[in-house]
């Protein structure tokens, strides 16, 4: 039975807490399971483009921002199949994206609905989805819910004021779900976690009380995070047995079976 296609939001509008990092890593490990993999870059910085991506974002035609001013016809166009990351396609983020709310708010009936409607015909065609956000909670970041089926709120950790403005983002869910009633939380991720810190326990249960629903997985903090980016390429082909490279596999099985996906693939550790 082909799978109905998941779509992940990962969102959180402080920026720096690990939402792209997150994207990418997933993209990765759900393509190495075999999945059929799409990236939608939502963010004006376009950093998950320009991570996995095989050209600038400045090159590109028909990015988020064209694709959600311009007609649908233009879907097929918008996206690359040639990525980085095996299995894994891309719509491109870009600068231009910075003009997008004005214009869709100015020129369509439901501008939170718009990302929705432009990828209503990949439905089955991808097995997941995984949406970017800017750190922002305006129209691109509603658009991004509108059209989820699942959320992820990447919180740094080891920061005191890693759940600063979280409330904000719960209350923004709550709105969103009616347009999306469907929408689920699948809960906080404690990004650059350690488990002997205080101030990462402390951060761990504020999360639980305040985001309602904790994944258990939790990503520690480490420099191949970086060098992953700067190689272009995902923490496992850099290093498979770091802790990180692991955490990582660990919260892609985690969702595939909290959103029962359909899995036919086992990759082993040498690849
Ligand atoms: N687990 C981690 N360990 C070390 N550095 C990290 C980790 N996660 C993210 N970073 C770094 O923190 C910065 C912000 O991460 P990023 O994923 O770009 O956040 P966001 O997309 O929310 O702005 C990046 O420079 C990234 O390399
Ligand atoms: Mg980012």
């Amino acid at each position: 039975m082909p799978n109905e296609t998941i779509v992940i939001a990962v969102a959180n509008h402080k920026g720096g807490c690990g939402k792209t990092t997150t994207v990418v890593n997933l993209a990765s490990e759900f393509g190495r399971l075999g999945l059929r993999v799409l990236v939608v870059d939502m963010d004006p910085q376009a950093n998950a483009s320009m991570h996995i991506g095989k050209k600038h974002p400045s090159e590109i035609t028909v990015t988020c921002a064209e694709l959600l001013t311009s007609d649908i016809e233009r879907l097929p166009q918008a996206i690359n199949e040639d990525t980085m990351l095996e299995n894994v396609s891309l719509i491109y983020g870009s600068l231009a994206l910075g003009r997008t709310e004005d214009e869709i708010r100015e020129q369509t009936p439901r501008p939170s609905e718009e990302l929705r409607h432009k990828l209503e015909p990949l439905q089955g065609l991808f097995d997941v989805i995984l949406i970017d956000t800017p750190p922002s909670l305006k129209l691109l970041t509603s658009n991004a819910l509108a059209v989820a089926t699942h959320v992820i709120v990447p919180i740094e950790s080891g920061s005191q004021y890693g759940l600063y403005g979280v409330g904000d983002l719960m209350r923004h869910c709550t709105k969103i779900r009616k347009i999306n009633p469907s929408l689920e939380l699948l809960g906080a991720l404690l990004i650059r976690h350690d488990e002997r810190q205080t101030v990462c326990k402390l951060i761990e249960n504020a999360a639980r009380d305040q985001i309602g629903r904790l994944i258990p997985i939790k990503i520690p903090t480490s420099t191949k995070v970086a060098q992953a980016a700067i190689a272009q390429s995902s923490i496992h082909s850099i290093d498979r047995t770091s802790k990180v490279a692991r955490e990582f596999k660990e919260l892609a099985r985690w969702i595939v079976q909290e959103t029962k996906i359909v899995v036919t693939k086992e990759p082993t550790d040498g690849e």
